[in-house]
């Protein structure tokens, strides 16, 4: 069960970066050009936003059943355990939440160009952190690399 979770999780990560690419390209270049808001537009950002919600989902769940969380005091006195405690969690949320809010309220905003701008500039802020979030775990972790494949 674990494995299969970490396996989704670890597969879902390179769909989500996929998925951010494209979006952070259109909206960028629908803000520079003035360029209509379209429905592929929507679906892409409707589909970034389900692949993360389904990613936080499995991540809540792992955070209570994978070994990797520990909790206990002692935890925060080393890298790799620190990092599996506190600095995904927090890193993914708040990259979460800013991918939330980018959807959110730029269905919100009736002009095109303020819609581009909203969702290029709150994404690339959550590319950057989930980003900085794998390379420490790439980092702290020597298990993990950057670029792991998925394996069961
Ligand atoms: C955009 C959001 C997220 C991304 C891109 C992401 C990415 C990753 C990656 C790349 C791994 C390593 C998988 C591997 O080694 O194959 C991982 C593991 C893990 N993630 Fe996330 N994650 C996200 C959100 C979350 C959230 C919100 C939580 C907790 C609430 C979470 C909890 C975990 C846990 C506990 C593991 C370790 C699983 C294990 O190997 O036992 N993740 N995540």
């Amino acid at each position: 069960m674990t494995d299969l979770l970490v396996l989704t999780h670890s597969t879902l990560r390179y769909f989500i970066l996929v998925f951010l690419l494209i979006l952070l390209f259109r909206s960028f270049q629908g803000w520079q050009q003035k360029r209509a808001f379209t429905a592929t537009d929507n679906k892409v950002s409707l589909w970034l936003f389900i692949l993360t919600h389904s990613q936080l989902l499995i991540g809540l769940i792992l955070y209570f059943i994978s070994p990797l969380v520990i909790f206990d005091g002692a935890s925060m006195k080393n890298a790799v355990t620190r990092y599996w405690l506190v600095e995904h969690i927090s890193m993914m949320l708040i990259a979460v939440g800013l991918i939330t809010l980018a959807r959110t309220t730029s269905k919100k905003m009736t002009d095109a160009v303020a819609k581009h701008k909203r969702l290029f500039i709150f994404n690339l802020i959550a590319f950057v952190i989930i980003l900085v979030a794998i390379a420490q775990m790439a980092r702290v972790d020597s298990s993990r690399h950057f670029f792991s494949l998925p394996t069961l």
